[in-house]
């Protein structure tokens, strides 16, 4: 796995994604597909940014952040192979990692803290999935 990160927000959620991007700036190589600023945006469009990016190769996971985390996670479960986990506290990122093996972190930049949120991706990304009885789990879901 490689320490490429795929990361992209509306503008309910850039200001989190670029506080995430200057926290983990030394550990992960992010690639920054927007939104950069607080004008309106749809996050479908932003989802979509990130599922193309993460089927390309570009990077093996990913984040997105909306207001909620809500709308960006809905949007980016319709594409193929993207599975995208909402997270509010460690306990979900690491279980979604172990279980699910989740690809995309979902965060809501209007319902939890940024040291919380901190806590959430450093969790989600150095947790490993436990495959076994999970992997056949999610092999009925493709
Ligand atoms: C945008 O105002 C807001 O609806 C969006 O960021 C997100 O919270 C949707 O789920």
């Amino acid at each position: 796995m490689n320490n490429k990160v795929a990361i992209a927000a509306d503008h309910g959620g850039y200001i989190l994604k670029a506080a995430i991007i200057e926290k983990f700036q030394d550990q992960y190589d992010f690639i920054d597909l927007g939104t950069n600023d607080a004008d309106s945006v749809d996050y479908p469009d932003f989802a979509e940014k990130l599922a193309s990016a993460l089927k390309a190769g570009d990077a093996p996971r990913g984040i997105l952040v909306c207001g909620t985390g809500i709308g960006i996670s809905i949007a980016a479960n319709r594409h193929g192979d993207i599975r995208a986990a909402n997270c509010t506290d460690t306990t979900m990122a690491r279980l979604t990692r172990q279980h699910n093996d989740a690809n995309v972190l979902a965060l809501g930049e209007r319902t939890v803290g940024s040291a919380l949120a901190f806590d959430i991706v450093e969790t989600f990304l150095t947790t490993e999935f436990e495959g076994g009885r999970h992997q056949r789990r999610i092999d009925k879901m493709s």
